[in-house]
């Protein structure tokens, strides 16, 4: 089943070709970053504009890169939720009309399921059951999966996902937007020891994250230093982010331990961080669990994940009519 994925959902324009859920035809990403950067964040009005101008060339491309001839997609996928409303509209709108145009079925796809079964287009895929982490800019929660269509939510950031700290820190430091991936890049240079930045982990038996403390300890520590915190960016970065990365390893591990599950993921923008993926293959394979994480361009929102995702809800009886509508929040 060739299906041609659509994601819309905040910042980036996307649309993939995938055949039967796994094998990526095509996969394009047309990113707003620039538009937005210069605001610190992701503005939702320009972001719906800035979707409706790019939607039609990069579907294009997608199918042409894909190699396949247009008639021959079998069915579409399109992000319903959780997004930015006018933002899911314009790629949900406009997938509803092609699926009408060509007469095929088309279905509605959770943001969040497309990045937890991201790791079905990677080769060696896990074994069901097992328990992701997911990390974006959004969302950070922890889910155990056991089926492509079942996955329960185990716990969930009380405030502040896990890469909105990453960005919130960033712009405290003036480094730029988004703040994960200059992070990760600056963190590299710091020492993590040198700061102590406090771990929050809550109830340390439950799975729910609080993230909104770190960043006002990190807002703390610059107030404190104004006149040379500057120069300890590095170390500033490196401690934050170990701070992070400490929590989110030890509660995916808690939750494979706690399900028995032998293998976990980790998925989302926040899953790109080389300091997450490292600690957590560190600390799996002291336990003998197998992590599986997908490439950095899987990591990030893209429609390859949405197309999988809809390949499990199509063959699983998910056909959706033109009645259906988007969401903005996590159902
Ligand atoms: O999954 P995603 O592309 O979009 C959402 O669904 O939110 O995630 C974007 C988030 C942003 O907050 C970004 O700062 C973060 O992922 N991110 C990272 C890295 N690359 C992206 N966070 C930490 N380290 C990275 N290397
Ligand atoms: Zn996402």
């Amino acid at each position: 089943m060739i299906i041609l994925g659509i994601e819309t959902s905040c910042d980036e324009t996307a649309a993939a070709v995938v055949d039967n859920g796994t094998a990526i035809l095509s996969s394009v990403v047309s990113s707003q970053i620039e538009i937005h950067s210069r605001y610190g964040g992701v503005v939702p009005e320009l972001a719906s504009r800035k979707h409706i101008e790019a939607i039609v060339t990069v579907v294009r491309e997608a199918i042409k890169t894909s190699g396949i001839e247009p008639g021959r997609v079998d069915a579409i996928a399109v992000t319903r939720g959780p997004g930015l409303i006018g933002c899911l509209l314009v790629g949900f709108s406009y997938a509803k009309a092609y699926a009408f145009g060509l007469g095929i079925p088309w279905t509605g796809v959770n943001h969040l399921e497309g990045h937890i079964l991201s790791v079905f287009l990677e080769p060696d895929p896990p074994p069901f059951p097992f328990i992701s982490l997911l990390a974006s800019g959004g969302h950070t929660g922890i889910y155990f999966v056991t089926s492509h269509t079942s996955m329960e939510l185990l716990g969930q950031t009380r405030d502040d996902a896990a890469g909105e700290a990453f960005d919130k820190v960033a712009k405290m430091l003036g480094l730029g937007y988004p703040g994960g991936s200059i992070i990760g890049k600056l963190a590299e240079k710091g020492d993590p020891g040198k700061i102590n930045f406090p771990r929050t982990y809550l109830d340390k038996s439950g799975f729910d994250f609080s993230f909104s403390g770190i960043k006002t300890s990190v807002s703390r520590f610059i107030q404190t230093h104004s006149d040379k915190y500057k120069e300890m960016i590095p170390d500033i970065v490196a401690g934050f982010q170990e701070s992070v990365v400490d929590v989110l390893s030890y509660k995916l591990l808690l939750a494979a331990k706690e399900k028995r599950c032998k293998h976990i993921s980790i998925v989302g923008g926040v899953a790109a961080n080389q300091r997450l993926r490292e600690k957590v293959k560190k600390d799996a394979g002291l336990s003998g669990i197998k992590v599986h994480i997908p490439s950095s361009s899987l990591c990030g929102d893209n429609a390859a994940m949405i197309a999988a995702a809809g390949y499990y809800n199509l063959i699983n009886g998910g056909m959706q009519d033109l009645s259906l509508d988007v969401f903005s929040r996590a159902l």
